[in-house]
Parts: structure tokens; sequence; C-alpha cells
């Protein structure tokens, strides 16, 4: 339908039961092996290698619907699914840069992001530069001509800066720059970076999209064919792809996600505000709040929230911390987020960050708010406060 609302397309996108037996959901593909009826067919594929169903690797149905509704989601030319989110970023990262290349990375980017620019594009005789999450259009001080790639995430997953995507994408444009986002926090229904002038929209699948905790899962919507095409070859020449019950996750996913987030959104705004009000908290990082760096940007770009945020309290010794979080009963210890139950974190941005100094001496914790009741959640918050408050 055309000019359909977002909740709409979720429920529509990348599925057609009339070429399917009129069977509601795309079927699962399971490929390795295409077979071509004749010479002149098998050669044929040769001519379009990136976009015909020619091997499992390349694409199937199961894939391209994933894939389609993700696009339509973002507003993109079109998407490239990853087994994993930071495979995704890998390989975006990957398909424009080369030696010589100068590369401008947000200082509040996630770990592993990092890791994978310091440990494989400096190597390779990539210059990487981190840059302070709050910069604005004072990025053009730090372009160069040989910049080929700016790399966001906003907000940042630990500390929860909101960047401001049109002002640095308008700066990197003057060098021809691409910029590239970790939408992975706000997800396509949020947020679409790339009607604020990003080139590439970047998501760990595995979180919202997914939302269940059970499946790895990237993908890459881009903006023009151009970038569609670069990030395709590197994906490609990497071997990059998703296994097919994995993209059928992520597409039904997708059909529920407006209303997860409903709730998502909901509880974390109850449970930052709860805490908010506690004497051990010190601050709230969440984009909602205005003391969140880059809240006004949040409120004109963005305006809703997903379930991740931080807090940070006073400065408290291990064995507090420990008597804190280790008999939570419905809060998990864990890493990655998005999926239906509640998760907490300690978190240590000063030893992650080199563009900027991380100064707050106070504890930080990662929260993501699950689909459980937040009275209940709030409960168990509180117990954990008492033992806490208890162990000092
Ligand atoms: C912001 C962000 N981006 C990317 C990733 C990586 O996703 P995955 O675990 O699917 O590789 C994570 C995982 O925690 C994340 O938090």
């Amino acid at each position: 339908m055309k000019d359909a609302r977002k909740d709409t397309v979720l429920g529509h996108a990348g599925r057609s039961p009339r070429d399917n037996h009129g069977i509601v959901n795309p079927p699962v593909y399971h490929c390795s092996t295409v077979l071509f009826p004749t010479l002149a067919a098998l050669e044929a594929s040769d001519r379009t290698p990136f976009d015909t169903i020619n091997y499992g690797r390349i694409g199937t149905p199961t894939t391209l619907a994933f894939e389609q509704a993700v696009a339509e989601l973002e507003g993109a030319y079109r998407a490239v699914n990853t087994g994993s989110g930071l495979n995704a970023i890998a390989t975006a990262l990957l398909a424009f840069t080369k030696a010589g290349d100068h590369v401008l990375i947000t200082d509040s980017a996630y770990g592993p992001t990092r890791r994978f620019a310091n440990d494989t594009l400096v190597p390779y005789g990539v210059e990487v530069e981190y840059f302070d999450p709050t910069i604005g259009a004072g990025i053009a001080a730090l372009l160069k001509p040989n910049t080929s790639v700016v790399f966001l995430e906003s907000p940042g997953s630990l500390t929860f800066e909101v960047q401001d995507v049109p002002a640095i994408a308008a700066a990197a444009k003057t060098v021809g720059a691409t910029v590239m986002i970790d939408n992975t926090w706000a997800t396509p229904l949020f947020f679409q970076p790339l009607r604020f002038g990003a080139d590439v929209s970047i998501h760990a699948a595995t979180k919202y999209i997914v939302g269940h905790a059970d499946a790895m899962l990237g993908v890459i919507a881009c903006a023009d064919e151009a970038s569609w095409l670069a990030v395709k070859k590197a994906a490609t020449r990497t071997g990059t792809c998703a296994g097919p019950d994995d993209i059928y996750l992520g597409l039904r996913g997708l059909r529920t996600l407006s209303v997860r987030l409903r709730q998502h959104e909901e509880s974390a705004l109850a449970l930052a505000g709860w805490l908010s009000k506690r004497p051990e908290v010190t601050r709230i990082l969440h984009p909602a709040f205005a003391d969140c760096p880059g809240h006004e940007i949040w409120k004109r770009d963005i305006g809703r929230s997903s379930g991740l945020f931080s807090v940070v309290m006073k400065a408290v010794p291990k064995p507090a911390l420990s008597a804190m979080l280790d008999s939570l009963e419905l809060f998990g210890l864990g890493y990655s987020w998005g999926g239906f139950e509640s998760l907490i974190l300690p978190a240590r941005p000063a030893t992650m960050r080199t563009a900027t100094r991380w100064t707050d001496p106070g504890t930080v914790l990662r929260l993501h708010a699950g689909l459980e009741d937040v009275d209940d959640l709030i409960r168990d918050l509180d117990g954990a406060f008492t033992r806490l408050n208890n162990a000092l």
C-alpha cells in the first residue's frame, strides 16, 4: 500500500502469500547448490553474479525477503544480510576502506567495532581515528581528503550519547566519505538514518529484530545502488551470509517489533524514572532524559526510545557490587540485549575511550528492560539495592 505506516509495513513487507500457495509466511529455503537448466542459463547467471539466485551464499528467496523487508523499513535501496551484527559492521567497513584511507569512528562505539578497526583495518594500512560522539558539525576539522568512512553509533550502546547525524553527514559529504551508522538501538522503526544523510545503516538484528535471544543475525541497509553493490561485493568476497533459520527468525521478529518495542520503551522509561530517584544513582544515561548528551538531537530526530539504557551509581567496591548483582531473580547478568528478558551488565567506559575521557568515577550499569511486569522488575532492583547497602 502506498504511504503505508510503519506498523503496516512490518506486517506485510517481505512476504507474498499469492506467490506461495496462499501461505502467510515465506518458506525457509535451505540451500547450498542451485541447479541451472542449461549451460546458457549458468553462464547468464555469471553476468549478474550479485543479483541472481545462483548459490546459497549469494541469496535465496528467504534472505531476499528479509532484506527487502528491512530495506523497506529503512527507506533503503536494498539491504544485505550477515551472520551477526558484528559481521555486518566488519563487512560494511571492509566495503568502503582500502590501504591509505582514513576512517573516523565515534569514541562511543561498541567495543568489538573498535577491535575490528584497530586489529584488522589498521594492520591493513588504514588510519583509524576516534572522535567525540558529541562533535556534530565539528567533525569537519577532522576530515581529510582521504577520509573514506565516518562511522557513527547513535546512541552509543553503553553511554548513550545521541549523535547529530545530519550535521556529520553534511560535513562528510564534502570529502566524499561514506557515512555509516550502527542503528541497532533505535531499530528501523524509530530512526531511519538514510533519511538524515547516512549512506549505510547497520543492525545487529540479533537484538530487537529477532527479539527472542535465540539467533545471531545482522543486516546492512544501503541508501543507493552504488553503496549496496559495494556492500554486496564485500559480503560475497568474504562469504558473509546468515543461515536460513536465523533469517526466518529475523523475519518473524519483524512482525511483532512494534508492539514489543512499545513495551520495552515504556518499561525502560519506568525503570529509569525509578532509578533516577535512588540515592545510590547519580546519573541516568537514557536519551529521553534531559541531561543525556544529545537529548535535544534525540528529540529532533528520533523521539522514541527502546529498552536499553545505563545508570551511573556512586562508586561501589567489587564485593558490594557482587552482592547486588549475584542474587537477582529476574534480571540476567549477560551480554547482548533486545530479547524479551531483562538484563543488567556492569560497564567500564573509561577503559575503552581514546578521543575523549570518561572521568566519572561511578559504577556504570547497563540495563535492558525486558517484557516482564515492570513492578516485578522494580522489586528485583529494590532487593539488589538492599543487598548492596548491606554489603557497604
Ligand atoms: C550496538 C551493537 N552493535 C553491534 C553488536 C553486535 O551484534 P552481534 O552480537 O549480533 O554480533 C552489538 C552486540 O551487543 C551491539 O550492542
